[in-house]
C-alpha cells in the first residue's frame, strides 16, 4: 500500500517475541485489512531492548531504545496486540513501555490514540493482559479506546498454518477496531 500525506501512521506493537505469535499475525492481518485512511507498520524490535536498568539513564540511551521512541514520536497512534502471561502483560512489552515511560511525555504516548487487541488460545482471550495493559497506558496518559473490545480466544482456531488471520467474525472486529483507531486521531487532530 502506498502513504499519502493524508493518511494517518500507525505503529502496531506485538507483546510477543515469538516469530509464529498470533499476536503480531494479529498485527500483520490488521495490516492487510486496514480500512485507511492510515499505514500500518508492524515494528519488530522490541527484543532488541536492553532490560530497563535505571543506572542506564546516566548514559545515552540504546540505539533500540532511540529507535522505538523515534518511531512512537512519529505515529499518530499506536495499535497493541498483548499475549498473556501468568494473567498480565509480557515482560518483554512491559520492559519497552518502562523505557518510554523515561521520555519526555512518555515517548509522546501522553495524549496519543492507542488501542489494544491481544489473542490467546485459552478461552479468555487476553482480557486479563489486556486490562493489565490499559492500566499501564492510562498512567502515562495515553488516549486508549474503550471499544471495541477485542479478545481473540482460542487463537489456534482463527489462524491458518501461515499464520494468516482467517476467522471472520474477528476480521471485522479488527476492521471496527481500526476505523475507531483513525476515527480518534482525526477528533483530536
Ligand atoms: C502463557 N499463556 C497464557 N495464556 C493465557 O491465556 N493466560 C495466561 O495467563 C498465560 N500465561 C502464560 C505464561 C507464559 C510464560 C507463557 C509462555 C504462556 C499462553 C499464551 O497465551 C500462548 O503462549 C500464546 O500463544 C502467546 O502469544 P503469542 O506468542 O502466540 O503471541
Amino acid at each position: 500500500m502506498t502513504t499519502s500525506a493524508k493518511e494517518f501512521r500507525i505503529l502496531a506493537l506485538s507483546g510477543s517475541l515469538r516469530a509464529d505469535s498470533y499476536n503480531t499475525a494479529l498485527l500483520r492481518a490488521a495490516g492487510k485489512l486496514n480500512p485507511g485512511p492510515m499505514s500500518i507498520q508492524v515494528y519488530s524490535g522490541l527484543g532488541d531492548l536492553p532490560l530497563y536498568n535505571q543506572d542506564l539513564e546516566q548514559g545515552p540511551p540504546a540505539a533500540a531504545v532511540r529507535d522505538l521512541h523515534e518511531h512512537i514520536l512519529q505515529a499518530d497512534g499506536l495499535l497493541f496486540a498483548t499475549p498473556e502471561h501468568n494473567a498480565s502483560i509480557p515482560a518483554a512489552l512491559k520492559n519497552a513501555i518502562d523505557w518510554m515511560s523515561r521520555m519526555p511525555d512518555g515517548a509522546g504516548m501522553t495524549g496519543k490514540p492507542v488501542a489494544i487487541t491481544g489473542a490467546s488460545p485459552g478461552a479468555l482471550g487476553s482480557v486479563r493482559a489486556q486490562l493489565a495493559l490499559r492500566q499501564i497506558l492510562v498512567s502515562i496518559g495515553a488516549d486508549v479506546l474503550a471499544k471495541p473490545e477485542v479478545l481473540v480466544f482460542r487463537a489456534h482456531e482463527r489462524f491458518d498454518a501461515d499464520g494468516m488471520l482467517t476467522d471472520e467474525y474477528t476480521q471485522n472486529l479488527l476492521v471496527d477496531l481500526l476505523a475507531e483507531l483513525a476515527g480518534r486521531i482525526g477528533r483530536n487532530a
